[in-house]
């Protein structure tokens, strides 16, 4: 639809500020929530205020004020939530139902996607804790939603690439070693790396098409569906070097939790299905998915590849 309006909320974040420039480049009216709570926090600010010089337009509105948020959804017609939900830095999943409510209150959104941009948690009733809270907490929201009879859009965006291809797929580093890895377990679980930008793009592609009405998007780049030993052969052959390998089981993974800060055992369990259990590639997608690059095969993603030549 030309002239579609969408709302971005958590448009300063890691992937909220990819959606807003993902958005504004498809020629969509742009959105994006200002919340008052973020006062003097310069660096937002004057993100927000580059936003509107590309063609944004700053909606006032907090989450602590019921009627700011109904107002701001009566402006757009498709809402995208991008609010934090990496223990590590600020996990606000929940404040989610504040804005299904100011959604149905409005009645006027035809399509709401909800900050979920990882693992499907829909398929993650086996996770083990305390990780599993980032899941149960993501389905907690989509039941409000689909109780209230939002038109939704999941986001099932597998692995952002900075955390998974900065660290070889280990948890803590974000930049790649030039000299030794970690490999966890035999290290041929498939997981599946996607580029952030390409995640906003094929996010906004999304939100106007009659394919992803109610379904959950997989994205699933098919040469980015790797091991974490296929990541380190292409770190390699990259930097022209073999790197030391040792290698962790998954017991002693499991293990190497105790003692760690609450966040960082969060984290460790979402590396942990990825890494040991490749939950993000042993299944097939079914009736209730629909998958990214076969949607929209315009788009030209970025490979693990050429996402790895920045580290060099
Ligand atoms: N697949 C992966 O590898 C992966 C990795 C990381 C995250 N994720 C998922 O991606 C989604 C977004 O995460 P992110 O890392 O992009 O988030 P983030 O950068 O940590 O935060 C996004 C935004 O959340 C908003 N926010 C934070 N605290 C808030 C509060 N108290 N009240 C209202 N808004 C608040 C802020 O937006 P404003 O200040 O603009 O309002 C903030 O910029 C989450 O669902 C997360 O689970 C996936």
């Amino acid at each position: 639809m030309e002239n579609l309006r969408v709302l971005i909320v958590g448009g300063t974040g890691y992937i909220g500020k990819r959606l807003v420039k993902a958005s504004l480049a498809q020629g969509y009216q742009t959105f994006v929530l200002h919340r008052p709570e973020i006062g003097v926090d310069i660096e937002k600010v004057q993100l927000l205020f580059s936003f509107k010089e590309k063609g944004a337009k700053l909606v006032s509105g907090s989450f602590n004020d019921h009627q700011s948020l109904v107002n701001a959804v009566k402006l757009v017609d498709v809402v995208i939530c991008a609010i934090s939900g990496v223990h590590v830095r600020s996990h606000q999943i929940l404040l989610q139902l504040k804005l299904v409510d100011a959604i149905k209150e409005a009645g006027n959104v035809k399509r709401f996607l909800p900050s979920e941009f990882g693992t499907d948690p829909a398929r993650m009733a086996h996770a083990l804790e305390p990780g599993r809270i980032t899941f149960d907490d993501k389905m907690v929201v989509r039941k409000a939603i689909q109780e209230a009879g939002i038109p939704f859009t999941y986001i099932s965006a597998n692995c952002f690439a900075g955390y998974f291809l900065g660290g070889l797929c280990q948890i803590g580093h974000i930049i790649p070693s030039t000299d030794s890895v970690v490999i966890y377990g035999d290290g041929n679980e498939k997981g599946i790396y996607v580029d952030e930008y390409d995640i906003a793009m094929y996010t906004i592609k999304s939100i106007d098409d009659p394919r992803t009405l109610n379904k959950t998007v997989y994205i699933r780049p098919p040469e980015n569906i790797l091991s974490q030993r296929e990541v380190v052969q292409i770190w390699e052959k990259l930097i022209g070097k073999e790197l030391q390998k040792t290698s962790i089981s998954a017991e002693q993974f499991l293990s190497s939790m105790e003692g760690q800060p609450y966040e960082q055992q969060v984290g460790m369990i979402h590396y942990y299905h990825v890494c040991f259990e490749g939950c993000l590639a042993n299944f097939e997608i079914g009736e209730e998915g629909v998958e990214a690059c076969e949607l929209y095969p315009d788009i030209k993603y970025t490979t693990v590849e050429e996402y790895m030549k920045r580290y060099v």
